[in-house]
């Protein structure tokens, strides 16, 4: 009987956006991007290979998933499997304990963690920067859920060289607040919107030329641990991949009226000389990036206009972690 392993990946939130494939079979970027990673959003995957299975298995939250969500598994496998020269088929079950589909990244962490499960249970050992470029094939953003603190994926110039790593350990006054507008699964995958977006917004060229100046701008601003420039910085980048899902045609929204009242909010409690600033991903939930010592302050005004069960605190967060059940 083969070994069970067990891997943890932590959801990341970009703060330079990638939006748009320039290769959708290789999930090779448009952009590079820069994320956060986050402590206590996470999944965990556990995976076993059995010589006596006929075919792959996957169960999420305990649910035994469909022939297409178990093909996306098993591709990802493949890619381990194949190089391992292992036959057998696999039993993977995952958990997230981030709610799903809500544009919080529930994808980067499972693909995340699913490729550092496979790589212990293969026995291949490959280094983090070849484990972000696997994971990467997976969802383009799970390539940077491998590393913790600030992290850059890097677009590349093929799929050899289109990774992740780590640019600061983010240990300084940080936190995130999440504030779930809907926790349902979005309507619109990030996939199908990219592509439209990409096929269909003429302000799409634009996004990846600010992209990329946005991106110089916030290593600069890492690099000086300046949370009010990284947070300006965020804050534009997000607006600007929004803007240019707006002038698709049919415009895509992922926005809800909440998603409004509580950039209105951030504003005002930065007017009030709160350190704070919003992202916003595919979704229509709202991403606050704060510093830590004003976080509590920060999420008792934010609970006037919403429940405070809808806020959760989170703070920078570790790379992969690996480790064998018996
Ligand atoms: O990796 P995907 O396919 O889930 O796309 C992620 C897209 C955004 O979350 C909107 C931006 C990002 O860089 O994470």
């Amino acid at each position: 009987m083969n070994k069970t392993v067990k891997a943890k990946a932590n959801v990341n939130i970009a703060l330079i956006k990638y939006w748009g494939k320039r290769d959708e079979e290789l999930i090779l970027p448009m952009n590079s991007s820069l994320s956060l990673t986050l402590d206590g959003l996470y999944t965990e995957t556990m995976l076993t290979f059995h010589s006596d299975l006929e075919r792959d298995f996957f169960y999420l939250n305990d649910v035994l998933q469909s022939e297409l969500e178990t093909l996306k598994v098993s591709r990802m496998i493949d890619l381990f499997r194949n190089q391992a020269g292992i036959p057998d088929r696999a039993m993977v079950k995952s958990w997230n304990h981030v709610p799903t589909g809500a544009g919080l990244a529930s994808s980067a962490s499972g693909y995340a963690a699913l490729a550092a499960a496979c790589n212990l249970a293969t026995g291949l050992n490959l280094d983090l920067k070849t484990l972000s470029r696997l994971a990467r094939r997976g969802s383009g953003s799970a390539c940077r859920s491998i590393f913790g603190g600030f992290v850059l994926w890097e677009k590349g110039t093929n799929d050899a060289d289109s990774y992740a790593y780590q640019i600061d350990e983010a240990n300084w006054d940080l936190a995130m607040i999440i504030a779930i507008v809907n926790p349902k699964h979005k309507a619109i995958s990030s996939r199908v919107g990219m592509r439209h977006t990409i096929l269909t917004s003429p302000f799409y060229p634009a996004w990846v030329d600010s992209a990329d100046s946005d991106l110089q701008e916030m290593l600069e601003a890492v690099k000086k641990k300046d949370l009010d420039l990284v947070g300006r910085i965020a804050e534009r980048n997000a607006m600007r991949m929004h803007a240019t899902m707006f002038a698709a045609n049919p415009p895509l929204i992922y926005w809800q009226p909440e998603t409004l009242l509580i950039m209105e909010q951030v504003k005002k409690l930065r007017e009030q000389g709160l350190s704070c600033y919003y992202t916003i991903d595919a979704g229509p939930n709202v991403k606050i990036l704060c510093k830590q010592s004003e976080s509590q302050h920060i999420i008792k005004e934010l609970s006037q206009i919403m429940s405070s069960e809808a806020l959760i605190l989170t703070k920078p967060g570790m790379g992969v972690e690996v480790s064998y059940v018996c």
